[in-house]
């Protein structure tokens, strides 16, 4: 008889200084094969305080799992006559130093680039997974090289109108499914987080009635300050906001982006009234674009709710069609 095993464990990887290269982290067993840290999820456990407390006793350091990722393996093995099936889940995790602190399980560990990491692991599933590994930290590092640079910008000019927090997109970074809405409000600039306020939670029965589920979109708006008083962004700030949002489509690389709104439209298509063209799906190359309302106008008109709704379902249907990821 078959008996289940779960664990959980991470990929942990170091920027190096100055270079858009990183290492891996690689630990030998006292066996003299090299693994990375992983472990049982105990009793009352969730796979991430696992992966967190595996991480801490095998390495010493205190992880933060970057949201969003996980990925899954199983195998088989045999503990005396019993069959297992062990399904275990990866997480990443960026070390903040190189400082590591091994426990008696291991003999001793190494930072490596990806390439010698890959040619020093064994285990068949963890190469496997590496192609998708390494696409996501280098993904992960170019998108907070840009919110990074953005966030730090001088906000102290006199021309500066707009909150000095940074609002980013959130959201996998290999997501299918972008929406861009026009500007952060008054909860979105308190929590730093795109979307949560009233606008949030009328975008989230739209999700739902397109049949998504919000973990797994991106979603981020034109300009990712607060304007204040909920105003409308000025041309300049849109201007001056909008290679934030090109970089985030050109690292995540959305095969569908949802424009929420006039501003969300202009800015990315160079469209005008979204009243003419909400509903329409325009397919330019590998991305497929869906023109809707912004939620702040559903949340105003009935009307305008009623036409955001089919636009969702429409464009849930469409997106369908073209992706086994969105749903
Ligand atoms: N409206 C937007 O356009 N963006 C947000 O993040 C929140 C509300």
């Amino acid at each position: 008889m078959v008996q289940f095993e779960y664990s959980a464990g991470a990929f942990i990887f170091l920027k190096e200084r100055g270079s858009s290269a990183f290492k891996l982290l690689l630990l030998k067993k006292s066996n003299g094969e090299y693994d990375i840290p992983k472990g049982h999820i105990e009793k009352g456990e969730s796979s991430e305080q696992a992966a967190v407390r595996e991480i801490r006793e095998e390495t010493g350091i205190h992880a933060t799992l970057l949201p969003y990722f996980h990925s899954d393996t199983k195998y088989f093995f045999r503990k005396g006559k019993k069959t297992i099936l062990k399904h275990v889940r990866f997480f990443l995790v960026e070390a903040e130093d190189d400082r590591v602190k091994i426990s008696f399980e291991h003999k001793s560990h190494e930072w490596l680039d990806p390439n010698d990491f890959r040619e020093r692991i064994k285990f068949k599933d963890i190469v496997k997974m590496l192609p998708e590994v390494l696409d996501y930290i280098l993904r992960y590092m170019q998108i907070s090289k840009i919110n990074d640079e953005y966030a730090s910008l001088p906000k102290n000019s006199k021309s500066w109108d707009l909150s000095s927090r940074l609002v980013p997109g959130e959201g996998p970074l290999n997501a299918d499914i972008m929406l861009i809405g026009q500007a952060p409000g008054r909860f979105e600039d308190e929590s730093g987080r795109p979307f949560i306020g009233r606008s949030g939670r009328l975008l989230d029965e739209m999700i739902k009635s397109a049949r998504m589920k919000r973990n797994k979109l991106y979603i981020t708006s034109v300009v990712q300050f607060f304007p204040p008083k909920n105003r409308i962004p000025t041309p300049e700030e849109i201007r001056l906001c909008k290679p934030l949002l090109i970089g985030q489509i050109s690292v995540i690389k959305p095969k569908f982006i949802i424009l929420l709104g006039n501003v969300a439209l202009e800015a990315v298509l160079g469209m005008k009234s979204v009243h003419a063209h909400h509903g329409t799906v325009i397919e330019n190359g590998s991305t497929t674009y869906m023109i809707t309302l912004h939620p702040a106008a559903a949340l105003r008109f009935k009307e305008s709710k009623k036409i955001m709704q089919q636009d969702f379902e429409k464009f849930g249907k469409e997106i369908k069609r073209g992706t086994t990821n969105g749903a």
